[in-house]
């Protein structure tokens, strides 16, 4: 069943009036369920897709649907709705918020969701146990290790139940054994709950866990397996 879809997708930037054609037309349908990894070399426009597929910036042309609905026509409130409520992010570095402890950083979102007190406390807890990172509740990022840190943003991804989890190399700052370990528990995740993943990576080792891969190249889909 398709989940996200784009048509025609583009984005010029502009620095310092210079424009910068990051994307140059992205035809992409991702079923919901996938495990899919774009990868190309650096400066190809990963970052721009994915913030894009996932509604968090704005296309220069073409369209982004999610579940056949038009993404960029919604109103600002809809799209940081749909944001909150059916993706899930992990970024490279600099994941966590810093001043607050793990358990708080899941909650975050929730928060912002409108959901009581008692009732994300109990849910974040439980999540957290779940996947083995209980008892990294109550210390603040800077007391953690980057893949304890992954670990956390992992869970806050998915602590809403999204639909898609968008991770924009999320294994670039971590050894490869810690990396594994955190693939393992997106492995997982896909598994046990369906949830659609969409990473970008030039991490072989991503690359190779992903059940389909997509290549860009200078903006541009070179090839999809
Ligand atoms: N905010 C921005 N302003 C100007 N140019 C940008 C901006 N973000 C990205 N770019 C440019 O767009 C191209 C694609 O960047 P990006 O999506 O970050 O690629 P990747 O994630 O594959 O490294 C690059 O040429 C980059 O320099
Ligand atoms: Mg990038």
């Amino acid at each position: 069943m398709e989940i996200i879809k784009s048509e025609n997708l583009e984005k010029i930037y502009h620095d310092n009036g210079v424009p910068v054609h990051a994307l140059k037309g992205i035809n992409l349908t991702i079923d919901k369920g996938e495990f899919t990894v774009i990868a190309g070399p650096s400066g190809s426009g990963k970052t721009t897709l994915l913030n894009l597929l996932g509604a968090l910036d704005k296309p220069t042309k073409g369209k982004v649907s999610f579940y056949g609905e038009d993404v960029y026509s919604k109103k600002r409130k809809e799209l940081s709705r749909l944001r909150l409520s059916k993706f899930g992010f992990v970024f490279q570095a600099y994941n966590l918020i810093p001043v607050l402890t793990a358990l708080e950083n899941i909650e975050f979102s929730m928060m912002l969701l409108g959901i009581a007190e008692k009732q994300r406390h109990e849910k974040a807890m439980k999540l957290m146990e779940e996947l083995g990172i209980g008892e990294l509740a109550d210390k603040r990022p800077n007391e953690m290790s980057g893949g304890q840190q992954q670990r956390v943003a992992v869970v806050r991804a998915i602590v809403n139940d999204p639909e898609v989890v968008f991770a924009d190399e999320p294994t670039a700052n971590l050894d490869s054994k810690t990396g594994a370990n955190l693939l393992d528990l997106m492995q997982e995740m896909n598994e046990k709950k369906n949830i659609t993943f969409i990473f970008s990576s030039h991490d072989k080792q991503v690359m190779e866990r992903a059940k389909r891969l997509l290549i860009l190249k200078d903006g541009l889909l070179e090839s999809d397996e």
